[in-house]
């Protein structure tokens, strides 16, 4: 059995990662560290709760001595780093727990992987970080893609946090050896995906029928990225990935963002037998998010290459899967719409 460390596996990406390895992975027992912030839903496993292959452990990536405690008992194969403050809006309304989280939990990380690597010195490592291509900051619509070695240029306190421990987990390769690779997606979606982003946001906006906030004029383009290729993506990086490498994870899908929630309201039109183009009407212009990067978008090339990863969904099909998924979860989603929720969305959008 090879013992693997999630941490945030009970987020969005560390759910759909933790789903797609138990299935994929027989022989792998994975470790689940999720310090359960408003982001994070135990229930997305309720059903791994008696399964000897999965263990949860409610803790913070920022506790040393629970790291070092986990490390010597379980003898980590390998780790999966996806546990984050990870939503650009909180950042700008509250910089403070993304440096926190992301940097000192990233770093406290990286000490409790590297004695343990030093006390087991022949047996095999490896660190994946998930990372973001927000560390490369912003394009021109003509700029060509981001590849590994675009410089960064953060521009958020979100990105400007991923940034940083991007940086110390690649010094724990230069000055200490420790075997990391290091992933830099683009934005995902798909189902479990906590209705403060983008795309699950409009989704059940036009199902309450409320407002659909489009920052500045819409015409932001992001690289959207389905997250079972994502999820596909981090295994091949972590078994086929050379040690101290960088690289990127596009979906190949570039969007403006006006372009995606007109799909996302034809798309719910159709599923809920609604006429066709009523819940356009909804489309509202608001405020521009500060900082605001114009584009994101991933050149390709190296992860095919190197890891053979290539992103296998087709937008439309995913996407209508993504709001097919929201539609037969509606206890899934009146459950993570909490007070807290209710309060971000007030303090947001309504204020
Ligand atoms: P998410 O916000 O949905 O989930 C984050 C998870 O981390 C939650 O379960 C939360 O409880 C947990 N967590 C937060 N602070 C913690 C702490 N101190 N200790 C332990 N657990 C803690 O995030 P996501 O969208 O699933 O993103 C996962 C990772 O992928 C993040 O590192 C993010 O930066 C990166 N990423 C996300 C996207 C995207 O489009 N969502 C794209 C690129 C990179
Ligand atoms: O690019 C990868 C990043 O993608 C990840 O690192 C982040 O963790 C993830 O949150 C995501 O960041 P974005 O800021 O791009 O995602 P978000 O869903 O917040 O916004 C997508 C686009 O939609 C962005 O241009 C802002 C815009 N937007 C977003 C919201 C929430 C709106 O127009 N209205 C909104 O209400």
């Amino acid at each position: 059995m090879k013992h693997v460390l999630v941490t945030g596996g009970s987020g969005f990406i560390g759910t759909n990662f933790i789903h797609y390895v138990h299935k994929n992975k027989p022989d792998w027992h994975i470790f689940n560290l999720d310090a359960l912030t408003y982001a994070g839903n135990p229930a997305n496993h309720s059903h791994l709760e008696d399964d000897p292959r999965y263990t949860f452990i409610h803790g913070n990536i920022c506790d040393a001595d629970l790291l070092t405690r986990l490390f010597d008992s379980h003898g980590f194969d390998g780790v999966f780093h996806f546990a984050a403050e990870s939503h650009v809006d909180r950042s700008i309304a509250g910089p403070e727990v993304f440096l926190h989280t992301n940097v000192t939990g990233t770093f406290r990380l990286l000490e409790a992987s590297l004695a343990h690597v030093r006390k087991n010195t022949e047996k095999p490592f490896r660190f994946v970080h998930v990372s973001t291509d927000e560390v490369y900051g912003s394009l021109g619509v003509d700029d060509p893609a981001f590849t590994e070695t675009t410089p960064f240029d953060p521009s958020s306190p979100y990105s400007a946090s991923k940034a940083a421990s991007d940086h110390f987990v690649k010094a724990w390769y230069k000055t200490f050896g420790l075997p990391v690779v290091v992933t830099n997606c683009s934005n995902n979606y798909g189902p479990f995906q906590f209705p403060e982003k983008l795309i699950p946001l409009m989704v059940l906006n036009i199902l309450d029928k409320k407002p659909l906030p489009v920052y500045g004029k819409g015409q932001n383009i992001r690289d959207w990225l389905y997250v079972a290729d994502h999820c596909d993506a981090l295994l091949r990086a972590f078994e086929k990935g050379e040690s101290g490498q960088t690289y990127n994870i596009g979906g190949g899908v570039e969007k403006s963002n006006l372009e995606v929630v007109k799909t996302i309201c034809e798309l719910v039109d159709a599923r809920t037998g609604r006429p066709d183009g009523s819940s356009r009407e909804l489309i509202t212009f608001v405020a521009d998010r500060p900082g605001h990067d114009i584009r994101y978008a991933i050149n390709p090339d190296k992860s095919f290459e190197k890891i053979g990863y290539r992103a296998g969904h087709s937008f439309e099909q995913a996407l209508s899967a993504t709001i097919d998924w929201y539609l037969e979860n509606m206890d899934w989603v009146r459950s993570v719409q909490t007070g807290a929720y209710r309060e971000w969305i007030k303090s947001h959008y309504e204020t």
